[in-house]
């Protein structure tokens, strides 16, 4: 089934000049970006967005770590996207995560981790909609689509 997925490049992937190369991962698999913007995050909106987390003992320091410099926010779409995005993604911890996937080839530890990715459809529609309006959101068609899917 066709989704879309929030994803975001953390401040230390943007602030490490990786925006490029971590593009290029989701764009070389088949997925296709439909909306994408640099944003500073504000205190409010990281705790909104963390929402679940407020009660864990990292909470205050993830919350430091998102707002500390800019975030590049961007929505992804293809065929299950959300697990296919987890995949390439990787573990939490960057430890141990896969190497090959984007965490376990440019991280190194749990609270500088570079990216997150919506872990379920309803998860995915509520982070969508906190960071981008609906006209923000492209649907277009790109021509290689008989090339990426059967
Ligand atoms: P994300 O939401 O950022 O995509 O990460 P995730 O689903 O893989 O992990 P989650 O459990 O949702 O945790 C959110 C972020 O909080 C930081 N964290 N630190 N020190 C710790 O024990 C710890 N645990 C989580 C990480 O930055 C994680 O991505
Ligand atoms: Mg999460």
């Amino acid at each position: 089934m066709v989704e879309k997925s929030f994803v975001m490049m953390k401040p230390d992937a943007v602030s490490r000049r990786l925006m490029g190369k971590i593009l290029s991962r989701f764009e070389e698999k088949g997925l296709k970006i439909v909306a994408i913007k640099l944003l500073q995050i504000s205190k409010a909106l990281a705790e909104e967005h963390y929402g679940e987390h407020k009660e864990k003992p990292f909470f205050n320091s993830l919350i430091d770590y998102i707002t500390s410099a800019p975030s590049l926010a961007m929505v992804i779409e293809g065929d299950d996207a959300i697990s296919v995005i987890r995949k390439i993604v990787g573990a939490t911890n960057p430890k141990e995560a896969d190497l090959g996937t984007i965490r376990g080839d440019y991280a190194m530890d749990m609270g500088r981790n570079i990216i997150h990715a919506s872990d379920a459809p309803e998860s995915a529609k509520r982070e969508i909609a906190l960071f981008f309006n609906e006209d923000e959101v492209i649907d277009y068609d790109i021509s290689d689509n008989s090339w990426i899917y059967e």
